[in-house]
C-alpha cells in the first residue's frame, strides 16, 4: 500500500501525525499533505505548537499566534503561542480567585505562587495540551493534521495516559493549593467558604476533555501516526526505538516515509564520485529500512533541488508524494 491509498482507503482517519526526529522533514509533509488533501475539496486544518514558528517559514506568512490563517481554498493554518496560553492560564486562575473570594486585588502570596508555578514545564505542557485539545475538539474541519515538535518532546504529548496523570494530579495539587489559599484568604477575610463543588465540576470537565481527546488520538479508526525517516544508520536505529515506545502508548502507527532519498535516475548521468557513493550509500540504508520497516514503508520522497518553502514548492512535492 502506498501513502495515497492509506487516506483513500480509511476517509474516518481526520487526524493526522507526522513524527520523527529534529529535521527530517515532518512539517515539510505535514505541509504537503495539507495542501494535497485541501486541494481534493477536503478542509484542513495543519496545526503546531511549535515556538519555532516553523509553518510561518513554510507558508511564508504570518501566522505565529494568530489562531487559523487561511492559506487557499480549504487550507488553514495555526501555530499557538504557547506563551500566550500560559499567561491566560494564570489569567484564569486569578480571576477565579478574585470572583471566588469577592477580593479586589490577588494577594501577594497567591501572585508569587502563580509566578512560580508559570516556571514550570508541567504548566507549559499544560497549557500546550490545553490548546491542543481545544483545536481537536472543535470539530469543524475534515482534516486535523498535527505538525509535531522532535520525537522526545512529541513523545510527551503524544502518551496521553502519562498527560492524563500529570493533569489529575496537577489539578489535585492545584485543589490542595486553593485549599491552603481558601484558609489563608478566609484568614484575611475572617469567614469560611467552600467552593468544593465548582472545583469538582471543573475537574469533571477537565476530565472529559481529555478522555475525548485522548480517545480520538489513539483511535486506530480516526487517527494515522506516520513517522518520517531518511536512510541513515542512526536515524533508522533511533525510529525503531521510538516506534516501539510509541506502540506502548497506543500511538496508531500507519507507516512509514522515508525522506531525502536522492533520485536514482541521476545514475545514468554524468555524474562525479561523491554522489554515485552517496547514492550507493543510500541505497544501503533504503533495504535496511525495507527489511525493518517492512510493508509499512509507504514512500521514498527525494530530495529536491531546494528546500521546500512557498505554496509552489509544496504543490511539487505534494504532487510527487500523493500524485
Ligand atoms: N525532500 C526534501 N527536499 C528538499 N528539502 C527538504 C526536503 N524535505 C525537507 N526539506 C528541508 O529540510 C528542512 C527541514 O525540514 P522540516 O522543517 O520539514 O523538518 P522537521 O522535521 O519539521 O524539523 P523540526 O524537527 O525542526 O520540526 C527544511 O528546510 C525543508 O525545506
Ligand atoms: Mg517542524
Amino acid at each position: 500500500m502506498g501513502l495515497k491509498e492509506t487516506f483513500q482507503q480509511n476517509p474516518n482517519r481526520r487526524y493526522i501525525m507526522f513524527g520523527g526526529k529534529g529535521g527530517l522533514g515532518k512539517t515539510t509533509f505535514s505541509a504537503a499533505t495539507a495542501y494535497w488533501l485541501a486541494s481534493q475539496g477536503k478542509k484542513v486544518l495543519v496545526f503546531s505548537v511549535d515556538p519555532q514558528a516553523s509553518l510561518t517559514d513554510i507558508f511564508q506568512k504570518d501566522i505565529f499566534g494568530k489562531g487559523p490563517v487561511k492559506i487557499m481554498d480549504n487550507l488553514w493554518a495555526q501555530e499557538i503561542d504557547a506563551d500566550s496560553h500560559i499567561k491566560a492560564y494564570q489569567n484564569e486562575i486569578r480571576k477565579k480567585i478574585l470572583d471566588m473570594y469577592g477580593l479586589d486585588a490577588v494577594p501577594e502570596e497567591i501572585e508569587n505562587y502563580l509566578q512560580a508555578a508559570s516556571a514550570e514545564p508541567a504548566m507549559e505542557e499544560s497549557a500546550i495540551f490545553d490548546a491542543v485539545v481545544d483545536v481537536v475538539v472543535e470539530g469543524s474541519y475534515d482534516y486535523y493534521i498535527y505538525d509535531l515538535v522532535p520525537l522526545g518532546h512529541a513523545l510527551y504529548y503524544l502518551s496521553m495516559a502519562k498527560v492524563y496523570d500529570e493533569w489529575i494530579n496537577k489539578i489535585t495539587k492545584l485543589r490542595e493549593d486553593m485549599r491552603e489559599y481558601e484558609e489563608m484568604v478566609s484568614r484575611l477575610k475572617r469567614e469560611k467558604e467552600t467552593e468544593q463543588d465548582q472545583i469538582l465540576q471543573e475537574l469533571l470537565y477537565i476530565k472529559g476533555r481529555i478522555n475525548a481527546s485522548s480517545a480520538i488520538l489513539t483511535d486506530k479508526n480516526k487517527t494515522a501516526f506516520f513517522f518520517v525517516v531518511v536512510p541513515e544508520d542512526m536515524i533508522i536505529v533511533d525510529t525503531q526505538k521510538a516506534s516501539t515506545l510509541f506502540a506502548n502508548f497506543d500511538v496508531p502507527i500507519v507507516g512509514y516515509v522515508v525522506n531525502r532519498v536522492i533520485p536514482h535516475d541521476l545514475l545514468q548521468q554524468n555524474i562525479p564520485d561523491y554522489l554515485r557513493n552517496r547514492i550507493q550509500m543510500q541505497d544501503k540504508y533504503l533495504d535496511q529500512i525495507k527489511t525493518t520497516f517492512g510493508a509499512q514503508v509507504l514512500a521514498n520522497v527525494p530530495e529536491l533541488e531546494r528546500d521546500v518553502t512557498g505554496l509552489a514548492m509544496i504543490e511539487k512535492l505534494a504532487k510527487i508524494m500523493y500524485g
